[in-house]
């Protein structure tokens, strides 16, 4: 048995999508256990990059089963539209795409109150594809399941209920709701004839896999700060991203998980509202997005930049059980003269070596920094870890011993072959 979980230790956008197509070639399966298509994991496919948000990365490997877990939210629309643009692509996903009949189902009236709530006086900038409302609604056992919508009569029925009840936020903020269910009809009786080929118990296809002792990797989107639980609350995603949610949100037992591998940047980055102690305002916050070509594979907002915060990253280390780390983006900090490290948080006096809960410490707590030197010169393109300039192989080391997880591999860029291995011959599998 064999199986691996793959998620992101800062607040997403670590490069799990090269990670996990890196990764793929080794898997049979590859599963979504959370979130929906929030998600943008850029790809590059004959040497153009594209982002997928919703179907997993390892769609690009011909042969490769690839499931979306019961734990997901799935967008119909936007599913469809993603399994169009790839078959566009001459990327056929018949006989090996699953989605979970218990997935839950994202309809457009989550978008508008997506919208709406965004417009309120909690922003927390979301990427308005209905995640949260979609999966408030599960919480409150009203919500839709895959297996609810492709039964008619249980579909209308919970629908009725549904807009009945969301009638005040919706007319609040001028929406027509007869229009609103005729649309929402339109888009049932084309999309759930489309969707109906892909469904499947998913949580049994796994077993099945683990059987037969196929390799099986799990995919998170998102990341640990980014968790309903351990991130900045409220400022997170509606789901669980750490390694743990794997069980729920696939359908199998913690006993049947082999490891846990963390995907980590070089320097920080965060898209949306919220804490984030290590956020550089000067030149050097711009200098990591451009160099960094920092702006969301789903939104395109520019995301927010800082320093590597070793606090964030031994906090996911922990939460998550992570036993090997890969590190991305190496190469968008070549040529700084000094780089900073926060190693710990400093308020009202005290220091915080673990990252703290209150909101008001995330929100006002000062990075302590160490400093190193910075390295000069190009590092993109080098093949192995010891040819990197030894301040680079001395910051990978330093970010190791900190965070308490070793660094097997480094990315140096987008491409498969643009990878270098730290740990000879690693194994997750
Ligand atoms: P990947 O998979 C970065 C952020 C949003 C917002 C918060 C809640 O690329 O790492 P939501 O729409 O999920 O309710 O928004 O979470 N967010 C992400 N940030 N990468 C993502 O996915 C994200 N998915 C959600 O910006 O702050
Ligand atoms: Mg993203």
């Amino acid at each position: 048995m064999s199986t691996l979980v793959v998620l992101g230790t800062q607040w997403g956008d670590e490069g799990k999508g090269k990670v996990v197509d890196y990764l793929a070639e080794q898997a049979d399966y590859i599963v979504r256990y959370q979130g929906g298509n929030n998600a943008g994991h850029t790809l590059i496919y004959e040497n153009k990059p594209f982002a997928l948000h919703l179907v997993p990365s390892g769609i690009l490997f011909p042969k490769k089963y690839c499931l979306i877990g019961n734990g997901v939210v799935v967008d119909p629309k936007a599913l469809k539209e993603e399994i169009a643009f790839l078959n566009k692509k001459k990327i056929s996903v018949r006989g090996r795409f699953f989605i979970s009949e218990q997935a839950h189902i994202i309809l457009p009236y989550h978008k508008l109150i997506d919208g709406i709530l965004e417009e309120g006086n909690v922003k927390i900038g979301t990427t308005k594809k209905g995640i949260g409302p979609c999966y408030s609604d599960k919480v409150k056992r009203i919500g839709i399941r895959v297996v609810d919508y492709l039964e008619k009569n249980v579909f209308l029925d919970l629908l009725d209920k549904n807009l009945i009840e969301k009638t005040p936020i919706l007319e609040n903020g001028g929406i027509n709701i007869e229009k609103l269910k005729k649309e929402i009809l339109k888009d049932h009786k084309e999309l759930s004839k489309f969707i109906k080929p892909f469904v499947a118990d998913t949580s049994l296809m796994i077993e099945g896999a683990i059987k037969k002792n196929k390799k099986v990797l799990f995919e998170s989107a998102q990341g640990t700060l980014l968790d309903l639980d351990f991130g900045t609350y409220p400022y997170v995603t509606s789901s669980n991203p750490t390694a743990g949610g794997a069980c729920p949100g696939a359908g199998l037992g913690p006993t049947e998980i082999n490891n846990v591998l963390g995907v980590v940047k070089a320097y920080t980055t965060r898209v949306g509202e919220g804490p984030f102690a290590v956020e550089l305002f000067d030149k050097m916050g711009d200098f990591l997005r451009e160099k960094g070509g920092e702006y969301g594979a789903t939104t395109g907002r520019p995301r927010r930049c800082g320093w590597f915060d070793a606090v964030v990253v031994r906090h996911s280390v922990r939460v998550s059980g992570i036993k090997h780390l890969i590190l991305t983006k190496l190469d968008c900090m070549e040529d700084i003269k000094t780089i900073k490290i926060c190693v710990a948080y400093k308020y009202k006096g005290r220091i915080y070596k673990d990252f703290p809960s209150s909101r008001t410490v995330q929100k006002y707590a000062k990075p302590v920094y160490e400093e190193m030197l910075g390295f000069k010169g190009k590092i993109k393109g080098v093949t192995s870890f010891k040819k990197l300039p030894l301040n680079a192989q001395k910051y990978v080391k330093r970010l190791e011993q900190l965070v308490g997880a070793p660094i097997d591999l480094i990315s140096l860029g987008r491409k498969r072959e643009e990878t270098v291995e730290v740990t000879k011959n690693a194994k997750w599998f």
